[in-house]
């Protein structure tokens, strides 16, 4: 496992909105298509197995561009509501124009930190997809976001299983970090916790009953990620977003020198991942469900 010491005190998620509402932000709106065409099935098969109900009013925590803000506006129909709530203003600002512009009229958004912020309600759902595993204090986060539920109302969040189970981006992270390690001190802010802080049913499902949910369900659901329409724009996106792109921006200048090698290295290992129509990696989920008691 690979530790980084962070030069910056410690300011709750104060890093995390850093990085969200700018550069996290800018490498989103680069691989925005693919990001989202790849979480979609994710979103789709979560809202399929636990309906939401027409006229509920629903949270979607962490939004981000707020695409699942508007499905969810969309199945809750004309007399229910969604509430879009973000970290980042800039992810906010893009949701809210996006939505006025889609026509969408029951869908609203927020700037809120989960974790410190009132984020509103009574809501009769909570959802999220890949929006939670950012909090540097999970049970803290759990705990306002199940103030703004009514009891018996559902959270539905879909998290990332573990790495290893997220074999080829983990590879992809390997390649690299055995040509670029991670400098011992970065000033480059950190996205929080990271994209499998939730990936652990164990460790989740005490972090729900720790902060008033009960009746916790975890069920895998496997996708296939396309990265990029052929193997040069594969190995782009990958050393520039995820694991192993994280990885080379905090490296900075020796990532940057050694880029040609880690270009290599990437591409030998998506190359058994390329198809006549892209290249897709395996991944895989969890839907995790709990009712607040
Ligand atoms: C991986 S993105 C997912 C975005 C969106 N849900 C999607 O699936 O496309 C994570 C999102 O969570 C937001 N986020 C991170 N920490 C947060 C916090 N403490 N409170 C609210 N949002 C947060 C980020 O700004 C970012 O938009």
């Amino acid at each position: 496992m690979t530790t980084i010491t962070q030069v910056r005190t410690f300011d709750g998620n104060g890093e995390a909105r850093e990085a969200w509402n700018g550069v996290l932000f800018d490498k989103f709106v680069r691989y925005r298509d693919a990001l989202v065409s790849g979480f979609g099935p994710c979103s789709t098969a979560a809202l399929e197995r636990h309906p939401l109900r027409p006229g509920a009013r629903v949270l979607d925590i962490g939004c981000g561009f707020g695409d699942t803000t508007q499905q969810i506006a969309r199945l809750v129909g004309d007399t229910g509501e969604a509430v879009g709530v973000d970290l980042a203003p800039r992810f906010v600002e893009t949701a809210q124009r996006e939505a006025a512009a889609a026509g969408v009229r029951n869908a609203r958004f927020a700037v809120a930190d989960v974790q410190s912020d009132p984020v509103g309600g009574p809501y009769d759902h909570a959802f999220s997809r890949f929006g939670t595993m950012f909090f540097a204090s999970p049970v803290v986060a759990l705990r306002n976001l199940r103030r703004s539920l009514r009891v018996g109302s559902t959270l539905c969040m879909v998290v990332w299983r573990k790495k290893e189970e997220n074999a080829a981006l983990f590879d992809v992270e390997r390649a690299v970090l055995a040509i670029v390690p991670l400098p011992a001190t970065t000033e480059e802010p950190t996205c929080g916790p990271g994209p499998f802080s939730m990936a652990s049913p164990d460790v989740v499902s005490e972090q729900l009953l720790a902060a008033g949910f009960a009746r916790a369900t975890f069920e895998r659901f496997d996708i296939q990620m396309r990265v990029g329409a052929d193997l040069a724009s594969a190995v782009e996106m990958m050393m520039d977003i995820g694991p192993a792109g994280e990885v080379m921006r905090l490296a900075g200048v020796e990532a940057r020198r050694r880029e040609p090698e880690v270009f290599a290295a990437v591409q030998d290992v998506l190359r058994p991942h390329q198809r006549a129509d892209g290249v897709s990696l395996p991944a895989s989920t969890w839907i995790v469900t709990a009712t607040a008691s």
